[in-house]
């Protein structure tokens, strides 16, 4: 039997910060060797909220090129960029017919997005998830790694690829495979530095909100010496009303390679001016090797636009496959 199938992807809009790695990059790269995977730079996606046109190119090439310095590895991965495949918009479209508007307008993602664009949502914005699960079907995928807020886009693709195999395929041959979400527990939701209560995120006005995987030591050390505490001491993984704390140790955890009940032990007894400094040296030295390598693949332009090209090619040959055999099934009347 051959390795199943894994998509995965990320909006290139501005820097990717520690909740897109311990979200999705870290177990993408840890997974990769047991699965074909195929992950995507989802530059359509960005476009669904108001966007830098002059930045738009070199975003997604930083993206492409942090996917190769975090570890993705070309023996077992094809990195591609979604705009560079027409099959990923047409097959939106073929979608956006069988999808009830409803499904839609219950989507989390959309609400919060919407309320913070007032009279500007676009039509786009809206149909965000089913420009993601035209990604996911167009390549099989059978797992979809993810942070835990992307969850109820995976759902929904389950439910358009259902109700595609529904009405169009028979009993014994669906259509399309039905994918699964993968969430791993610890980093599935990093939370804001300035307010535990947020998830760290890309659109947060401020900077000090994240810790981006390009930032440099002394930035990082700023910012965790700034971030939100509380006036406690002693350190708890348990306590919900302390949600910085819980937050700020899944961090120490994540980068220190201990285990939650050592680090419980560890920092039951320690105030913050005695942990902030460990926080900051296990963050500056796991993202060392990241950014030391993402220096050399984005200096060498020529290698990354061959990484970028093949990718294409090789991704574009499973997905016309894919949207044939959809447009079969609609009934459409095949090219001469
Ligand atoms: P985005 O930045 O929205 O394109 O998200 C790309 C990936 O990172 C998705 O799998 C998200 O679920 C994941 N992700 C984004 N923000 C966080 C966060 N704060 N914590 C955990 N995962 C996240
Ligand atoms: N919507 C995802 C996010 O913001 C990004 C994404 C687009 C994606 N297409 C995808 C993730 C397909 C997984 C699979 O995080």
């Amino acid at each position: 039997m051959g390795k199943q199938r894994v998509l995965s992807g990320i909006q290139p809009t501005g820097n990717l910060h520690l909740g897109n790695y311990l979200g999705a990059i870290r177990n993408w790269v840890e997974t990769q060797s047991n699965y074909d995977n195929f992950f995507c730079v989802v530059d359509l996606h960005a476009i669904t909220v108001p966007h830098n046109p002059t930045t738009l190119a070199s975003d997604t090439f930083t993206n492409a090129a942090l996917y190769l310095a975090c570890g993705i590895d070309l023996q077992y991965a094809t990195i591609f960029v979604q705009s560079h495949i027409a099959a990923h918009s047409e097959l939106t479209w073929l979608l956006n017919c069988i999808t009830p508007l409803n499904w839609l307008e219950r989507m989390i993602q959309f609400k919060e997005k919407a309320v913070k664009q007032g009279e500007n949502v676009s039509v786009g914005l809206l149909d965000y998830p089913v420009l993601m699960a035209a990604d996911i079907l167009l390549y099989d995928a059978d797992i979809v790694p993810v942070g835990e807020d992307q969850k109820q886009h995976v759902e929904l693709t389950r439910d358009i690829a259902g109700r595609l195999n529904d009405k169009f395929g028979s009993k014994d041959e669906p259509v399309l495979k039905i994918p699964e979400p993968m969430i791993r527990k610890e980093g599935a939701r990093v939370m804001s530095l300035t307010d535990g209560n947020k998830k760290m995120s890309k659109s947060d006005p401020s900077d000090m909100s994240r810790i981006n995987l390009l930032d440099p030591p002394e930035l990082i050390q700023k910012k965790i010496k700034r971030c939100k505490t509380d006036p406690v001491k002693g350190l708890t993984f348990d306590d919900p009303d302390r949600p910085e704390c819980k937050n700020l140790l899944t961090l120490y955890t994540v980068f220190s390679n201990k285990t939650t009940s050592e680090v419980a032990e560890q920092c039951q007894d320690m105030g913050w001016g005695q942990f902030k400094p460990l926080l900051t040296e296990v963050t500056i030295d796991a993202l060392k090797p990241i950014q030391e390598k993402y220096k050399e693949i984005i200096d060498d332009k020529g290698y990354l636009n061959s990484v970028l090209k093949e990718g294409k090619e090789k991704a574009e040959a499973v997905a016309n496959q894919n949207l044939s055999k959809v447009k079969k099934v609609l009934g459409y009347l095949p090219p001469l």
